[in-house]
């Protein structure tokens, strides 16, 4: 039987996105909002501390199907927003495992589950990285898929899964593709929050390669509103493009954060390129335009509130030092 009320399962919630999209989704009255997140060295229930009151969360692994089956049972969800996942790159270099743990069997396992209890819709949350780079023109969704690195592998094999249940059973879900995100709560292993952290210690600020990559960059809240704009126009068994058109080079980006700390650029320091790094992404976002949704943060603006917030909130970014820098020792051994 399908959910009567409309009760929206949001996995991931205490990831960097996935919160975000919480903390906008609990002032719509209409929903009951059922969070879960495995709590991985990424996920953290104080960036939704502000708002935990207004929904439920259950701290539960998407790759445990008895797990996720039981908050399934309980709840019956009528909507799935699937954020969960292991996200960063250099992590599924060193070991893809956990990548394909959660980012395909977890990813599988809620199609079984939304077959199962019949949902009615699941908004898979995947990635601009499936389409692999370019260095010209912007990619329409209708571009083929040739993930270069592992992470973004997992992330197009948990597409064509979903894909393959759409075609194969009708399945109900839309596949959204985000650029890259920057903002508030974001975990430090991404190129702005790093930035930030190095700077802020007055430490060397390592830029992979000469730094010339391109990246498109969007801003949280704009990538939140997207989904939500997805969630309610999006027609099932499409894919949509999140994107700005605001693209720049990584040591641009740089060198921006560092003038808005008044931080010298003899910090950077230039370290052998990641292996099989992608050179350029950007997104053509005709079809969610098309759907009212626009950017509202300009890079300049959003840079200047993100590099605010990280640094009013030091105790929060000493303890995600402390965490990386076991990771970094343990691995890199440094
Ligand atoms: N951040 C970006 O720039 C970006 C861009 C495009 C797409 N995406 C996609 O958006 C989604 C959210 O990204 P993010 O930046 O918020 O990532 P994040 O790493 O900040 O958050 C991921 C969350 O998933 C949780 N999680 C991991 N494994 C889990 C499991 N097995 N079961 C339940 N929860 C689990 C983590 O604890 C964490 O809270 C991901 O699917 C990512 O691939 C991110």
């Amino acid at each position: 039987m399908r959910g009567k009320i409309r009760t929206i399962l949001v996995t991931g919630a205490a990831g960097f996105i996935g919160s975000e999209f919480i903390r906008q989704k609990v002032k719509d009255k209409g929903v009951k909002i059922i969070a879960v997140d495995k709590l991985t060295y990424a996920g953290d229930i104080k960036r939704f501390a502000e708002v935990k009151s207004k929904f439920k969360f259950y701290r539960a692994d998407i790759a445990n199907r008895s797990q996720l089956e039981g908050i399934f049972k309980t709840h019956r969800p009528s909507t799935i927003i699937h954020f969960a996942a292991e996200t960063h790159v250099d992590r599924s270099i060193h070991d893809v495992r956990p990548f394909i743990d959660t980012n395909i069997s977890g990813t599988q396992n809620l199609i079984d589950l939304v077959r199962k209890y019949e949902t009615d819709k699941m908004i898979h949350i995947s990635t601009d990285e499936v389409y692999g780079d370019s260095t010209t023109g912007w990619f329409k969704e209708t571009n083929p898929i040739r993930a270069n690195n592992p992470y973004s592998a997992t992330k197009a094999a948990a597409e064509h899964l979903i894909r393959a249940a759409i075609r194969t059973y009708q399945f109900p879900a839309i596949i959204i593709r985000p650029s890259n995100n920057y903002g508030y709560w974001q975990y430090p292993e991404k190129l702005i929050p790093v930035v930030i952290l190095k700077a802020l210690n007055n430490e060397f600020v390592p830029v992979y390669g000469k730094g010339k990559q391109i990246r498109e960059w969007l801003h949280v809240s704009d990538c939140a509103r997207a989904v939500d704009t997805i969630l309610k126009k999006g027609q099932l068994g499409e894919t949509y493009n999140v994107g700005t058109y605001f693209e720049q080079t990584n040591i641009k980006t740089v060198e921006m954060i560092l003038k808005k700390m008044n931080k010298p650029k003899s910090l950077i320091k230039f370290v052998p390129d990641r292996p099989g790094h992608d050179f350029r992404y950007s997104v053509d976002c005709t079809k969610l335009e098309k759907l009212g949704w626009k950017a509202k943060v300009d890079f300049n603006t959003g840079l200047d509130h993100t590099v605010d917030w990280f640094l009013s909130n030091l105790p929060w970014v000493e303890q995600k030092r402390k965490l990386l820098q076991l990771f970094w020792k343990k691995v890199y051994k440094t």
